[in-house]
């Protein structure tokens, strides 16, 4: 007889867990009503297990009456929210409440990319300081590309091994600095324009690397126009892009078209100058290649170059935008990946 109270206990555990089964099931309140009176009725399951209570020894009651009325009080407030659940869906409501307020789900509609923004905003700071866009084509003469550009045809610039080579003379241009010849073939002096778009080389596809990027040219000549002026222009767009802390350098280099020619670095603007991984501990980065238009060039489109002078420079917005965003590969800005590039929008 020692087994007997646990064996009951064990028989409400299983009524409960049936009752729980039933309840859940009811549909309709008729069906709620039948397993009701099976379970909780005055006939029904639970009760019956109760009335065996009697047959217990009295150090078996308490416990086996407690778990008995557990039981009923469990599936008692199971029985009313299903009641109510049934009731409301009856009436065609759900437990589910529908807030017409509001705002709706967006879906990303697309945005600037960070190379382009990168471009927006550069043009628009030159735009200030009275510089026009203008473009060219992607697909060039070797005369608009190289020689025009005081860049002779055995240069190595000029290999195929470095150009896209269409067909005879025509090629996908390496920089945006044809435009520039292109320009002054059209215009006659004063010019300020800036020229951004894609340039193609026989580039690797590695972390630094890509095969298409862009490039922004920009090109002032005029007369009078000297280093100091070309320095005050770029100080005034490093100064408006990067911030008025940042100070600029100027490192002797060559380039054909320009004379003298120089590189631009900006002190790093993640470390200010203190040595950081972005700045290869140098503290500068360099930002563009840049000079004084090359005589020689005047000559090619037929401006005087006795009487001009002026100066020209190329940058490169997507190593910019890898700079400004931290962005670590270069392959990452185009891949056309939304959820990656959606974070710079
Ligand atoms: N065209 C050069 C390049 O692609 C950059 C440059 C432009 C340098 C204008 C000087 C003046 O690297």
């Amino acid at each position: 007889m020692a087994n007997e109270g646990p064996a009951l206990r064990e028989r409400l555990e299983e009524i409960r867990r049936r009752g729980v089964a039933a309840f859940e099931s009811a549909e309709s309140q008729e069906a709620l009503e039948a397993a009701r009176i099976e379970f909780l009725g005055r006939g029904g399951l639970v009760s019956r297990a109760m009335s065996d209570l009697k047959a217990l020894p009295a150090e078996e009651k308490p416990a086996t009456g407690q778990a008995g009325n557990r039981v009923k009080k469990a599936l008692e407030a199971l029985l009313e929210v299903r009641s109510a659940a049934i009731a409301a869906a009856e009436s065609g409501e759900t437990d589910e409440v529908t807030d017409l307020t509001l705002p709706g789900r967006r879906t990303w509609q697309g945005g600037v990319h960070p190379v382009t923004r990168v471009i927006d905003e550069v043009c628009e700071i030159f735009r200030e300081i009275g510089f026009t866009i203008a473009t060219g084509p992607e697909i060039e003469s070797d005369w608009h590309n190289f020689t025009s550009l005081n860049i002779p045809l055995d240069h190595p610039a000029a290999d195929m091994h470095d150009t896209f080579y269409l067909d005879q003379g025509v090629l996908l241009r390496t920089h945006t600095s044809p435009v520039q010849a292109r320009i002054m073939l059209e215009h006659d002096p004063p010019v300020r324009v800036l020229a951004p778009g894609l340039v193609f080389r026989r580039d690797p596809w590695d972390a630094s690397h890509a095969p298409a990027f862009e490039q922004i040219e920009g090109l002032a000549v005029d007369e009078g126009i000297d280093f100091v002026e070309f320095r005050a222009a770029i100080d005034f767009f490093v100064h408006r892009f990067f911030g008025t802390g940042t100070r600029t350098r100027f490192r002797p280099s060559y380039f054909p078209f320009t004379e003298p020619s120089a590189e631009v670095d900006v002190t790093c603007f993640l470390c200010e100058g203190s040595g950081c991984s972005t700045c290869k501990g140098t503290g500068w980065v360099e930002i563009m290649g840049s000079g004084m238009v090359n005589p020689a060039v005047f000559e090619a489109v037929g401006y005087d170059s006795e009487r001009f002078t002026g100066y020209a420079f190329g940058m490169g917005p997507a190593r910019i935008a890898l700079l400004r965003y931290r962005i670590p590969d270069i392959r990452l800005l185009y891949e056309g990946d939304a959820a990656f590039l959606e974070q710079f929008c």
